[in-house]
């Protein structure tokens, strides 16, 4: 093993910060070892964190009308493809119900920005969540909106709310989006959220569309000065019908040494193995969670949906039903030594209790590493 790898990755761990020569040197350098130094570093980070536990999240995804343009994603308003549907507030309802019999405790709203859903009909799915299941925690993903209209989410009960930053740099955000969208009204957006005491996430893809390792930095400060309680990144993927088509996909293994310095930098935020991962490796979330994550985002979605909410092609899990990637997960979480609580999982300065108990409850437990490459 090389020994500056092991002690860069120390000293990132340690300070908790991380230079634009290290992030280089990290990411570019090759070797088996430097890797497994680096995921069991963050492993261990996660550990004491949050013991073996791995939360689920149920992800509703309720529309794919989208206003927005950005040239990765499948739902683009361009897409004259894209199989355009909605789902209605008793849809939305029946699948956090269904969600909360195979023992969800959190639902996660994700749709397109489509003008439809109005902050009237988003408040009261979102009480009507919480009225039915006020055990549960209510997260929303719709995209960019005022202060007011997220104040108005937070008031009738949403607890978090994720946004992907796509990239700090402005420059490179206005390579991946059209002009009506822009990195200062995103950011803005994020900081509005956290002040509204939302439970916030940001994130980008990994190897996306130009860009650098500088950009990647730049993603780190930016989350340094945010401090979001959760980070979604997943490689890009590219999708048949978007202007990016035959850009180059993102690298896994980059995706997986991000996860694990983002552990190391942010050892309580909330990590998920994302589905993109999962459909660039068939072990890609396994993968992922020895590499720091601590979160698993399966579908609840409706089967006659599933395969047209497609941000990007090959996308796992299209065919499953919710009840089948349940206990899929479940059974790959368990396979690696790590486990599934039944709690909230909130952000540990969130949490009540439950990420400490979660924490002590298996100590004990085997970490098995050697993931095969074959599901
Ligand atoms: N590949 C990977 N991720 C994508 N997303 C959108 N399009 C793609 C793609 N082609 C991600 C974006 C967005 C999130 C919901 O999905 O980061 O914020
Ligand atoms: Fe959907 Fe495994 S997670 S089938």
């Amino acid at each position: 093993m090389d020994s500056d790898y092991a002690g860069i990755v120390d000293a990132i761990r340690e300070i908790q910060q991380i230079t634009k020569e290290q992030l280089q040197y990290i990411l570019e350098t090759e070797g088996k070892e430097n890797e497994e130094y680096l995921f069991r570093a963050a492993r261990d980070v996660a550990d004491r964190v949050f013991g073996k536990a791995v939360y689920l999240r149920g992800l509703v995804e309720f529309t794919n009308y989208c206003k927005n343009d950005c040239y990765y994603c499948g739902i683009r308003c361009s897409n004259q493809n894209a199989e355009r549907y909605r789902l209605s507030e008793e849809e939305i309802l029946s699948c956090c119900d269904m969600g909360a019999d195979l023992g969800f405790r959190t639902f996660v709203l994700q749709g397109g920005e489509d003008p439809y859903f109005t902050d009237e009909r988003i408040c009261r799915i979102v009480e009507k969540i919480k009225a039915g299941h006020p055990d549960c925690a209510v997260t929303l993903s719709i995209g960019e909106k005022s202060y007011e209209s997220y104040r108005r989410y937070y008031e009738a009960g949403a607890d978090r709310y994720l946004l992907r930053h796509e990239t700090a740099d402005n420059e490179h955000y206005c390579m991946l989006h059209p002009a009506t969208l822009s990195g200062e009204n995103r950011k803005r957006c994020l900081y509005d959220l956290k002040k509204i005491g939302f439970q916030v996430g940001c994130g980008i893809m990994v190897g996306s569309p130009y860009q650098t390792i500088d950009h990647i930095h730049e993603d780190f400060v930016f989350m340094q000065d945010l401090r979001p309680h959760m980070i979604g990144i997943g490689p890009f993927i590219a999708h048949k019908d978007t202007p990016f088509k035959d850009k180059a996909n993102g690298s896994v293994d980059r995706t997986l040494r991000i996860l694990a310095l983002l552990r190391l930098i942010f050892p309580q935020v909330l990590l998920p193995a994302t589905t993109a991962l999962g459909t660039a490796d068939p072990m890609g979330r396994e993968k992922g969670i020895l590499a720091g994550a601590n979160v698993l985002m399966p579908n609840l979605s409706p089967s006659a949906v599933r395969g047209k909410y497609l941000l990007y092609d090959g996308k796992i899990c299209t065919g499953e039903e919710a009840a089948e990637c349940n206990v899929c997960l479940k059974r790959r979480v368990e396979r690696i030594g790590y486990y599934v609580p039944e709690s909230r999982g909130d952000h540990p300065d969130f949490a009540k209790s439950d990420a400490k108990t979660d924490a002590k409850t298996d100590e004990k437990m085997d970490v098995k590493t050697d993931v095969k490459t074959d599901a």
